[in-house]
């Protein structure tokens, strides 16, 4: 099969690209870098089933034959998205889009990377798919919020008015290798301050709640959702759910550091619980996550020791 991943260059996409490569497929991956790095791809550039095109998607390109389009090209990190605003909106609404086109003209599959952020600061615990969220429409993360749930609506439309074959999954928080080590999530943040040797930054308490799927469970999901033929939304990530304030102990405890620790205040519209309710993706993918924290965040720290020498 010959795939075009949008965002491929990123921290998902990568380790995605890499996945599908090894099960024999061709890939093209399209992203313009804004977040993205080329060394996520660059071991993939020699092998001839690897394709890359700089290129923003929401400019018409030509992809050649494909048989499937994952289309994760965003701007993931908060820190990101407020100081992309403008480009956060615009890849969510017309980049998506020009891949409903695409897929409409070439008559393929698309699935898309919808958040756990359409759930807003959840007032349902855990977080299934029909609930609709609790999203501030006109607060500083509604760029991201709001254009994945448009986004979400523009896939469905497409769904019913062209019978476009649409899967649209949910991600909750990801971590692991090809995260990139600046970008100021809660993962990178803690394990870059722990490995060298500084008190880790906990916004408000340290008690809002995050369920962290380790990125080739989250990977393993996408390609399910992309084999089956389900339309979604489906959430797809690890439901073990862990305060930030556990989750900085583990780390220190894994680096065999003392917590150290700097509070600074919570941001506006930071969700204070998450955690999925993934029996759909259970019963209609057969998927579940099989890795843990503490073994997740094994892999995830070897990775960045390498990375950050
Ligand atoms: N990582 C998570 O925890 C998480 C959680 C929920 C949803 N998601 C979603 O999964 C997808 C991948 O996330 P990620 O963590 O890998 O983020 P990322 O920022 O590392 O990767 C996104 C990629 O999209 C590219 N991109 C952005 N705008 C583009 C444009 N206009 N044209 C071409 N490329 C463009 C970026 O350069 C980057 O390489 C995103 O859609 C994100 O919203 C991620």
């Amino acid at each position: 099969m010959r795939y075009l991943i949008t965002g491929g260059a990123g921290f998902i996409g990568a380790n995605l690209a890499h996945q599908l490569v090894e099960e024999g497929n061709e890939i093209l991956v399209v992203d313009n870098l804004i977040t993205g790095r080329h060394s996520n791809i660059e071991d993939l550039v020699r092998n001839s089933r690897f394709e890359f095109k700089r290129q923003d998607i929401i400019e018409i390109f030509d992809p050649g034959d494909i048989d499937g389009i994952y289309h994760l090209a965003s701007i993931g990190s908060v820190y990101h998205y407020l100081n992309n605003p403008i480009e956060t909106m615009r890849v969510g609404s017309i980049g998506t889009e020009r891949m409903l086109e695409l897929a409409r003209e070439r008559n393929c599959r698309l699935v898309f990377s919808s958040t756990s952020e359409v759930y807003g600061s959840p007032l349902v615990h855990p977080q299934v798919e029909d609930y609709w969220g609790n999203v501030n429409p006109v607060g500083i993360r509604s760029v991201y919020d709001e254009s994945k749930r448009y986004a979400e609506a523009l896939t469905m439309a497409y769904y019913r008015k062209y019978r476009v074959d649409v899967g649209i999954a949910r991600i909750f928080n990801t971590y692991g290798p090809y995260m990139d080590p600046d970008d100021r999530r809660v993962m990178p943040n803690f394990i870059t301050q722990a490995l060298s040797g500084k008190p880790l930054t906990i916004y408000g308490d340290g008690s809002q709640t995050r369920s962290f799927c380790y990125v080739d469970d989250t990977v393993g999901g996408l390609i399910k959702l992309m084999e089956s033929n389900c339309p979604g939304p489906v959430n797809i990530g690890n439901p073990d759910e862990y305060s930030i304030k556990e989750l900085a102990d583990t780390i220190s405890a894994l680096l065999g550091v003392p917590g150290k620790y700097e509070y600074e205040e919570l941001p506006e519209d930071d969700p204070l619980k998450r955690k999925p309710d993934i029996s759909l993706a259970k019963s209609v993918l057969g998927w579940t996550p099989g890795v843990s924290l503490r073994e997740g965040l094994e892999k995830t720290i070897k990775w960045f020791r390498k990375e950050l020498q």
